[in-house]
């Protein structure tokens, strides 16, 4: 199994296109050692190289897939590696890239959630407006675990928990959460049946979450914020990371302690970073923190074999 990550940042990128946070001004400002990172997304491919699973389609789609030759394996006039979309949610983030996929030439095959379905043909009717261009496939995403396929992508079978996180801001259940507004992969290679489990969304721990990172080979979880309170302290949000959410990465109970509790042989990733997150900052004492924990940052372009 192979994954590439198009994008490793959460909404609004880094830097974000109006912030002047520390990190976003050092970055553009060249005072800031890290690097720009575009909005949440992966693919996941099998055996055969050509054909993707892309997992989450986020609105710098076009720019990853430029940055992604695999993507563009070139066998006909129009072509994509793109073989079917799996989305964890239907955040802005991680939906409207759906958009810049409209000139495929026939109905794209979409995994997603009940829940997820309905936000994006009800609040945010994505799915709805691409019926008048390229359409979709639609088909559900089992919540009990029930091993699935995604058409075309060879070698990977997927599986989905729901997790404790947040619906997008305009989704009814914003603050009413229901089972998959949010889910869990565990994309597993089923010739060697190593595992990756992949949740850029999670919002609190549970024994079932917790047992499927132990399970797995390589954990890809939710890297949004540091602190709980990272946004009420800049003065850009009135919202914990918690409120919308994210588990912090720091803090009794945050994700670096449920981390550390993982047997030794599992690697460690975060993603979905957000642009205030100091972890981005290569030089600052939360990143040497997590180097010292052997918690690695994704980055746009990281490529993971398993
Ligand atoms: C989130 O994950 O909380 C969202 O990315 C926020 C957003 O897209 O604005
Ligand atoms: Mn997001
Ligand atoms: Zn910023």
């Amino acid at each position: 199994m192979q994954i590439i990550v198009l994008g490793a940042a959460a909404g609004g990128g880094f830097p974000q296109w109006n912030c002047n946070c520390p990190n976003c001004a050092g970055l553009r400002a060249g005072t800031v050692r890290a690097t720009a990172r575009t909005q949440s997304s992966i693919i996941v491919g099998g055996d055969d190289g050509h054909d993707w699973a892309l997992l989450n389609a986020s609105p710098d789609i076009l720019e990853q897939i430029r940055h992604t030759p695999a993507l563009q394996p070139n066998r006909g006039l129009r072509d994509t590696g793109i073989a079917s979309v799996l989305l964890v949610d239907g955040q802005i983030d991680h939906s409207t890239g759906l958009f810049m996929l409209r000139e495929r030439g026939v109905p794209m095959p979409l995994w997603c959630t009940d829940p997820v379905y309905e936000d994006l043909t009800t609040g945010n009717p994505i799915l709805k407006v691409l019926g008048h261009y390229c359409g979709v496939d639609r088909k559900p995403v089992p919540l009990d675990g029930t091993p699935f396929t995604l058409d075309k992508v060879a070698g990977v079978q997927f599986s989905a928990m729901p997790l404790t996180s947040k619906a997008a801001p305009y989704s009814p259940h914003r603050e009413l959460s229901v089972d998959g507004d949010n889910i869990g992969l565990t994309l597993t290679d089923t010739a060697s049946g190593r595992k990756v489990f992949y949740a850029p969304g999670l919002g609190a721990r549970t024994p079932e979450v917790f047992a499927a990172m132990a399970a797995a080979d390589c954990v890809m979880v939710d890297g949004t914020f540091w602190t709980n309170d990272e946004m009420i302290r800049m003065g850009l949000s009135k919202k914990t990371a918690r409120d919308i959410g994210h588990l912090p990465q720091s803090g009794e109970g945050g994700m670096m302690d449920w981390l550390d509790e993982l047997p030794k042989s599992v690697r460690k990733i975060l993603i979905h970073i957000n642009n205030t997150n100091p972890i981005l900052d290569e030089d600052s004492p939360e990143r040497a923190e997590l180097t010292r924990r052997g918690i690695e940052l994704a980055y746009d372009g990281m490529h993971i074999t398993l």
